[in-house]
């Protein structure tokens, strides 16, 4: 059966969504986590954008043993040279260098005739392919691209030396059928003498990334590229778990090999959800949390008799249940540690007794503690590692100029507290907690939902704010019994990261 390679770029494209901005460890933890759910390639990031990322791509190359690492550089020879010296130590290193065909980017943004956009597609490809031996083209923007030319970039580049082009739908622009089309006039024209593959790229903005990429699946591509969740710019990119169990359930109907590691779906999905402070909707195909939950008495009647009456995908598969080990408020340490191996979450030392403790809580008002639950903890746990401070109490009282939050914070070894006056609850204890971390943020979102759904659910929080110094957005998540701590949680987690983005630039003037 052929093989289908999947490619994520959740670290790249995906990061490139508002609001998401992953530290370089956890962007080792996230490609870790893509290396044991099977992911083929991951490209780590876009060297020459900036040090930052630069410096993710080498670790990441560093930190991967059976997953290749791909980084993108533009046609631009200093591009490419840094995104070579990133993956310089990658066990199995890529490159993906990519310039627009669309007549639209050529006239507005590049301002190149067709013939200069040949002539550096040779040149760049035939540089980056002296240097690393797996090359992969993609010419931007290629469904708004005149077919002829289309063929003109890819025969080029593969000319030059380039062993995949990937077919990006960069606005999403495509439907099934035409995207198909694309694949089988291209496969069916481009001649070489060595082996190229083709890969699809989509994009989400007409809801289609899906199922475009099924369609090039079907047509002959032989690697597919998305990310997890579907997160990226703008409306996303395809959801590569969705991808990935649409093939193996329709084996018959597609008849590819893929390589994931089913069980380990659930566990990459939460672990992209938390660390980057985007929740997976209730009704997410695969990874979201109602995706096997049957409500009907008609349905939930047929389950019984035989899951198979209304279920095509069995939870087990993906990883949704079959708990190996259930917690409980009788559980110690150990059990905890173990969930949290099972659950792929990592903490830092020192962290654990605070787990514990916050475990140990919500074991004593639950009979059984669920596997959400044990995330929702950790996204909510403390942010003392970062900023040096945690919260420890919230008053409020009524006065005449509005509602007053009297926050206290809790240091190593000593206590401070804050106080604001805001129009509510909520609003003055985020104007606190802004004096208490001494940086002008801008409120963007704001939502609150129970983790469970039931009635002693956890409340989990979720903001984003843009950091009025340098303008750039972040989110933030926080979970516990008391929405309004969930929220100050979720505030406080949104500073940190802005904490971060500060102390890496600061890091990176020193250097
Ligand atoms: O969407 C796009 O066109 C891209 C390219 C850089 C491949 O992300
Ligand atoms: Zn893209």
């Amino acid at each position: 059966m052929k093989k289908i390679e999947f490619f994520d770029t959740i670290l790249r494209d995906g990061e490139q969504q508002a609001g998401i901005n992953f530290s370089i460890k956890e962007k080792v933890m996230i490609a870790k986590q893509l290396e044991k759910w099977g992911i083929t390639v991951i490209e780590a990031g876009f060297p020459a954008a900036s040090p930052d990322s630069f410096e993710a791509v080498k670790a990441i190359s560093e930190a991967m043993t059976t997953t290749a690492v791909t980084a993108l550089a533009r046609c631009r020879k200093a591009d490419i040279d840094k995104a070579v010296e990133a993956i310089s130590s990658a066990k199995h290193p890529q490159l993906h260098v990519f310039i627009a065909t669309s007549d639209i980017h050529l006239k507005h943004k590049l301002k190149m005739t067709k013939e200069d956009v040949l002539a550096t597609i040779d040149e760049h490809v035939r540089y980056a392919c002296e240097k690393v031996k797996c090359v992969e083209f993609s010419p931007e923007d290629a469904t708004r691209s005149d077919r002829d030319f289309l063929l003109q970039a890819v025969q080029t580049a593969v000319d030059a030396g380039a062993s995949y082009i990937n077919i990006p739908d960069t606005v999403g622009y495509t439907t099934p059928r035409e995207f198909g089309d694309i694949f089988e006039y291209l496969i069916a024209n481009v001649t070489s003498e060595h082996e190229v593959i083709f890969s699809p790229h989509c994009h989400d903005d007409l809801g289609m990334a899906v199922a475009n990429s099924l369609a090039a699946i079907k047509a002959g591509a032989g690697r597919v590229e998305g990310t997890i969740n579907g997160l990226g710019e703008r409306a996303g990119n395809a959801a590569l778990e969705e991808v990935a169990t649409a093939l193996h359930i329709r084996k018959d109907f597609y008849g590819v090999d893929i390589p994931i590691i089913f069980s380990e779906t659930i566990n990459t999905s939460q672990l992209v959800s938390r660390l980057a402070g985007v929740s997976v909707p209730p009704n997410k195909a695969v990874v979201g949390l109602n995706a096997f939950a049957h409500e009907s008495g008609i349905h939930q009647d047929g389950v019984l008799k035989n899951p198979e009456t209304y279920e095509i995908i069995s939870p087990e598969l993906v990883g949704a249940t079959g708990t190996k080990l259930p917690l409980g408020k009788l559980s110690g340490r150990h059990a905890l540690t173990e969930k949290l191996k099972e659950l792929g979450i990592s903490y830092e030392e020192g962290e654990m007794d605070e787990l514990f403790e916050r475990f140990k809580i919500l074991a004593d008002k639950r009979q059984l503690v669920t596997d959400n639950d044990i995330r929702a903890l950790v996204a909510g746990r403390s942010i003392k590692n970062g900023a040096g401070f945690k919260l420890d109490n919230v008053q409020f009282d009524n006065i005449k100029a509005g509602r007053r939050a009297i926050l206290t914070f809790k240091t190593d070894d000593d206590f401070f507290t804050k106080e604001a006056i805001g129009k509510g609850s909520v609003d003055a204890m985020f104007k606190a907690i802004d004096l208490a971390f001494e940086t002008q943020v801008e409120l963007g979102s704001y939502h609150v939902e129970s983790v469970t759904g039931r009635v002693d659910a956890q409340a989990q929080a979720r903001v984003t704010v843009k950091n009025q110094a340098t303008g750039t957005i972040f989110s933030g998540k926080g979970s516990d019994y008391d929405v309004l701590i969930a929220s100050a949680s979720a505030y406080m987690n949104a500073h940190l990261r802005i904490l971060k983005e500060d102390k890496q630039k600061r890091d990176q003037h020193d250097l």
